[in-house]
């Protein structure tokens, strides 16, 4: 019955892991799900009361336009602006999203043929081998190990498929690793994309959730940037709004409207009265993003000082949500042992990509007094 795009292809990593999860609770187990990086604070009031606002304008109830409307697209320019310094023509260099989901899934039928090349990174968001994957196209892994701190050796890709490769798909702050990249690692990889003529995806939801004052980068702070990539961005992780739905693809005008073009052909926009909420998420003082920190920055602490005392091997992150933990051996096995034995659920790294076995991922979005709970419940764990 089912297509071969979908007959070999596992359960999507999280909606298996709910399953376990559901299942661990129909047992009685108090379940700590540590899963999937699904903020658990509340999205801020203000942008609630401009959703219900929204919600009553007649316009709003009519189809929306297909790339957003400017109000919204102009919005996200002016937080790049504000952000990062980088400047952004709202009408042909902001897409509005269903979620960045949606768009990193859409974006390859733009620009692959069927046997194109696409790199993509492993361990990483499986949406992006995916996409990949639905468009027709090759997926070239770029394992991303411990010793390159996380990053892709653009160097051990060989000529032949560097210059075959039509696009590549990165994301720093990175998801699963919870790895940062500087300057430099940026440069190389628009001079990299420059001279093979790829396309770059900079996946950036987690921009804004960093620690020690410490900000991480937009891909457009590099010089030339704007020649060869685009970047996908989420009011998810900033303003606590997964469930909300709302994004946007950035950058190159070319790439952009291909991706638009796929879209008008798929979905009929984003709903008016989220990209009206969504403005005024944009608009938010400082002091919202800074007190979200806060509160991971010490969850991050809690969890950490535990995992390294239990001996786990980990970097302290930088930023993102994650904490991605060494355990060695078969991460799927390790994770089961877990929730059997402590109720705590985490990712097996495996779910990423073959380079994350030997890991698991614990997020942080959970009530802070759940994570010390899941402290006190890993203090009597034998890894
Ligand atoms: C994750 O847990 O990896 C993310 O929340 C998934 C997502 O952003 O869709």
């Amino acid at each position: 019955m089912y297509a071969d795009r979908i007959k070999y292809l596992p359960p999507y990593l999280f909606a298996a892991i709910d399953q376990a999860k559901q299942e661990a609770r129909a047992r009685g187990v108090d379940v700590i799900d540590l899963s999937v990086g699904d903020p658990d604070l509340p999205t801020p009031p203000h942008i609630v009361e401009a959703l219900s606002r929204a919600a009553c304008i007649p316009e709003n109830h009519q189809y929306p336009s297909y790339e957003g409307k400017l109000s919204f697209r102009k919005a996200v320019a002016d937080w790049y602006n504000e952000t990062f310094r980088v400047e952004l023509n709202p009408k042909t260099e902001v897409l509005a999203l269903i979620g960045s989901k949606e768009g990193i899934a859409h974006a390859p039928m733009a620009f692959i043929n069927p046997g194109d090349v696409a790199l993509v990174p492993d361990p990483a968001y499986p949406v992006y081998r995916t996409a990949v994957t639905f468009a027709g196209g090759t997926p070239y892994i770029m394992p991303l190990l411990r010793e390159n701190g996380f990053l892709p050796d653009l160097d051990a890709i060989d000529k032949d498929t560097a210059r075959k490769a039509k696009l590549i798909f990165l994301n720093y702050p990175n998801n699963p690793t919870a790895a940062s990249a500087d300057r430099s690692f940026f440069e190389e990889l628009v001079d990299f994309a420059r001279d093979n003529e790829i396309i770059v995806m900079h996946d950036n939801p987690y921009s804004e959730v960093y620690f020690d004052g410490k900000r991480s980068m937009s891909i457009f702070e590099v010089d030339g940037a704007k020649d060869v990539a685009v970047e996908f961005h989420s009011l998810s992780k900033t303003y606590n709004m997964t469930g909300w739905r709302a994004g946007a693809v950035v950058g190159n005008a070319d790439v952009v409207a291909g991706i638009g073009k796929i879209k008008s052909n798929i979905d009929s926009g984003n709903f008016g009265a989220v990209q009206d909420a969504g403005i005024v998420a944009l608009k938010s003082p400082q002091s919202v993003i800074d007190e979200m920190r806060k509160v991971y920055q010490h969850r991050i602490n809690i969890l950490y000082d535990c995992l390294i005392k239990l001996g786990f091997e980990l970097q302290k992150p930088r930023a993102t949500l994650y904490l991605w933990s060494f355990v060695g051996g078969d991460s799927v096995a390790f994770c089961k042992r877990l929730l059997e034995e402590t109720g705590i659920v985490a990712t097996p790294g495996v779910g990423f990509g073959q380079y994350g076995e030997g890991y698991i991922r614990f997020s942080i979005t959970q009530p802070t007094e759940r994570i010390e709970a899941a402290v006190e419940r890993l203090e009597k764990f034998r890894p």
